[in-house]
């Protein structure tokens, strides 16, 4: 069985408007603040990217990255989470928000709160670009949240199937080939 990419979810015009969305909420609710943005690599690089330009130069933005184990070649969730790369930053007593490209079972992002809330930062909070709640086993809180979109597997603007497609503008859905 083969993936291909299937017709646009979400355009690039209309990512780019919610993620100004996205960032104007951000900078109301660090305004002032030292704000660590923690991009979980590597779905979140491109949407980050985007978001931390549409936060306003009154928050002091520092940026940082983990990376975790995902799917792999596949589309289906394992469960198991596993830290590939940890923080730079030590993160106590700081603000910090997570950012994931979607939010699908919900276990990758509990568990990377969980894991971080034991490093004592001065909040925690996370912002994912879509959400799939129909799939949520864990629950888990989005402070900020782009899309809510159906249960479809969906790749581009940084999001993959086994590492393809990464680099589309638009976000598309996947179908098979048999
Ligand atoms: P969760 O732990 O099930 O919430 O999985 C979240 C991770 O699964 C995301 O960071 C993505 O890497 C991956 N994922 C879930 N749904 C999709 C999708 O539709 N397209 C691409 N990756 C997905
Ligand atoms: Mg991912």
């Amino acid at each position: 069985m083969a993936y291909r990419v299937e017709d646009v979810l979400l355009s690039r015009e209309h990512i780019a408007l919610r993620v100004r969305e996205l960032g104007e909420k951000v900078s109301e609710a660090y305004e002032g603040k030292n704000l660590v943005v923690v991009g979980i690599l590597k779905g979140a690089v491109i949407f980050l990217s985007d978001l931390v330009r549409a936060v306003r130069s009154e928050v002091n933005v520092a940026l940082d990255f983990m990376a975790v184990s995902s799917y792999g070649a596949s589309t289906e969730t394992t469960g198991a989470v596993k830290i590939l790369k940890d923080l730079d930053t030590d993160i106590k007593g700081k603000h910090v928000l997570l950012v994931e490209d979607i939010i699908d079972t919900g276990l990758t992002l509990s568990y990377l709160l969980r894991i971080l809330e034991e490093r004592n930062p001065e909040s925690l909070a996370a912002c994912a670009l879509l959400d799939k709640p129909e799939r949520r086993q864990a629950d888990v809180a989005v402070r900020f949240c782009g899309f809510s979109i159906p249960d479809e597997f969906v790749v581009g603007y940084g999001l993959d199937c086994g590492g393809r497609w990464r680099h589309l503008p638009d976000i598309h859905k996947v179908g098979t080939t048999d």
